[in-house]
């Protein structure tokens, strides 16, 4: 799923407002506080350690796509309306995604990575925050053109209920396959990249061999536990949102869902760097945020 905003380029119908007396802002953090406790306790999803200020800007724009005037009216509204709850998670948590995003990680895997997973006689692959499913799909087609689809299993979880249904579809917008065919073609695709859909009207329905190995499911990072031990698990874009605290909560139940010498595969934009599990990793790709468990 694409969207007109990228998931680091903040919206910026919000601002914060520098005259905006102390005591009003201290005001609104209690009400952040309540609505983050309230979500937590009647729904179970935990923004509580969420990055401040982003989750502040999201709040903000959708009480004025709802409009609302204040955070306590949002908290009334999200317990008493569950569409209004899925609104607030869609809000809340920025979906972009894209098949073959960032293709030089994809050859950096293929060059890298596939010889590893080649030496396994079954693969375990895991994609935590997997938003509609283009990341879990592009996974599919490679282990599919290197041969080692028919012994591989993807576990592809996300905590947004309605983007797991929508993953699990395997459609696409058309308008978006010209952009994927370029990735897919700069990451080192073996084939035409059109064989892997067909087109219906303004849709692009993917081949249903690609969802064969995949099991889409919910988890949320950060309350559930480890579900089993992986090969290889990408959590890309996800820990962008989270405190440091929720971050090495996230970082630790990886770790420990990884078999030894198991891969790791962040954001570009994310690090291992200055985290207290940088010790246990070895850098596979720089660029494409690559590593390799090794304690
Ligand atoms: C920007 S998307 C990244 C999608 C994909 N990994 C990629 O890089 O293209 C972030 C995803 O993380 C999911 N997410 C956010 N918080 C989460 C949590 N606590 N547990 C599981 N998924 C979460 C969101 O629902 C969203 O689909």
């Amino acid at each position: 799923m694409t969207d007109a905003v990228s998931d680091n380029t903040e919206s910026s119908e919000y601002t914060e407002n520098a005259e905006i007396p102390a005591r009003h802002r201290q005001l609104e953090q209690i009400e952040i506080d309540l609505l983050c406790e309230a979500i937590y306790r009647y729904y179970g999803f935990d923004f509580r350690q969420y990055a401040r200020a982003s989750l502040k800007r999201r709040i903000m724009n959708l009480l004025s796509l709802e409009g609302l005037g204040s955070i306590s009216a949002l908290q009334d509204r999200v317990l008493h309306d569950r569409q209004m709850m899925e609104r607030f998670l869609l809000n809340l948590s920025i979906n972009v995604t894209a098949m073959f995003r960032d293709p030089a990680m994809y050859v950096a895997l293929r060059n890298k990575v596939v010889p590893l997973l080649q030496t396994y006689p079954s693969i375990r692959v895991w994609h935590a925050g997997c938003s509609s499913g283009e990341e879990a799909y592009s996974m599919s087609i490679l282990l599919e053109e290197e041969g080692m689809s028919s012994h591989s299993k993807i576990y592809a979880t996300d905590f947004n209920e309605a983007i797991i249904k929508h993953a699990q579809a395997g459609v696409m917008p058309l308008n978006e396959m010209q952009a994927y065919t370029a990735n897919y073609q700069k990451a080192g695709g073996k084939r035409s990249f059109s064989e892997y859909y067909s087109a219906r009207y303004d849709r692009a329905i993917l081949v249903p061999r690609l969802r064969n190995p995949i099991v889409f499911s919910r988890h949320n990072l950060a309350t559930d536990g480890s579900f089993n031990e992986f090969n290889i698990i990408f959590c890309r874009n996800v820990m962008i949102y989270f405190d440091d605290n929720l971050r090495n909560r996230v970082l630790e139940l990886l770790h420990n869902s990884l078999c030894r010498f198991g891969i790791l595969v962040l954001g570009t934009k994310e690090s291992l760097q200055f985290t207290p599990f940088e010790q246990y990793y070895k850098e596979l790709d720089g660029p494409g945020r690559i590593y390799q468990r090794i304690r």
